[in-house]
């Protein structure tokens, strides 16, 4: 609870009772969910949470990422570590956008103080759960809290957060580029974001199929430098890219 009245401080309107009553600090209520999608869907069901870190994840990304020629789930919590400079500051008050279950947040709070704090931020109330109930057992690191929000709309007062990670998201919003907004916008100057999202293969034939494919599901399929232009147009700098297959990670700095 120490770690959501940290939280409560970030918002930029806290409620006047916050509803905390299932470990998050909840700010969407009974609103419904515009976005729609299949994808969506899966995200908010019961199932998918349940087995989401330890084989969704491993499976689907693994396979995204290019099997053995990727990188694995380890080093890519690494890089989010690293390019987020963490390791140079233990003490930063980050967030964890779409964090699903909480285990990327889990792995960015690792090896930070307990000066840190780390927000995931998710819409699905059936995935923090899960995060909440697996979080719950961890020691050590900085402080962790969750809050249901909207991605696109973040909740946060303008320049509160060091650094800013979104892992495997982008691609399900109904606005990426307002996403991205939004995270520059609760980012100060000088902080740092990293995006993990997918990739559109430069191969016509598996492009046309995975065009289908994200017709049917709602997965959006980002060009090789469509993230990078964003982020560069929404007043980031030092980008940098790394691609595996049909993901994409995509480091930045802002201003
Ligand atoms: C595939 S999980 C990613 C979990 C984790 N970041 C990872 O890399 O493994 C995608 C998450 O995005 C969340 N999500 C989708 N649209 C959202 C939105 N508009 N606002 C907040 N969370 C959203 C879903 O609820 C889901 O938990």
């Amino acid at each position: 609870m120490i770690a959501l009245d940290r939280v409560l401080k970030l918002l930029e309107s806290a409620p006047a009772e916050p509803d905390v009553g299932r470990g998050h600090l909840d700010l969407l209520g009974e609103a419904a969910e515009s976005h729609d999608t299949v994808a969506q869907r899966l995200m908010r069901s019961g199932a998918l949470p349940r087995i989401y870190e330890h084989v969704w994840r491993p499976v689907v990304f693994g396979l995204s990422k290019g099997g053995p020629l990727g990188p694995s789930t380890a080093e890519e919590y690494a890089l989010a570590r690293y390019w987020l400079g963490l390791a140079d500051t233990p003490d930063a008050t980050v967030l964890d956008v779409a964090c699903g279950p909480g285990n990327v947040t889990r792995a960015l709070a690792s090896g930070m103080t307990a000066d840190g704090l780390v927000v995931g931020a998710d819409a699905s109330a059936t995935m923090l759960e899960r995060a909440v109930a697996d979080t719950h057992v961890r020691a050590g690191g900085a402080d962790i809290a969750y809050v249901r929000c909207d991605a696109v709309d973040l909740p946060f007062r303008a320049n509160t957060f060091d650094a800013v990670c979104c892992y495997g998201a982008l691609y399900l919003f109904e606005d990426p580029w307002a996403a991205v907004a939004s995270m520059a916008r609760v980012l100060r100057p000088g902080g740092h974001l990293v995006v993990l999202a997918t990739r559109r293969p430069r191969l016509p034939l598996v492009g046309r199929g995975m065009g289908a494919l994200s017709r049917l599901t709602g997965i959006r399929m980002f060009g090789q430098t469509e993230i990078a232009e964003a982020l560069s147009n929404a007043g980031f700098s030092a980008i940098r890219r790394r691609s595996y297959g049909l993901m994409q990670f995509t480091g930045a700095t802002l201003g």
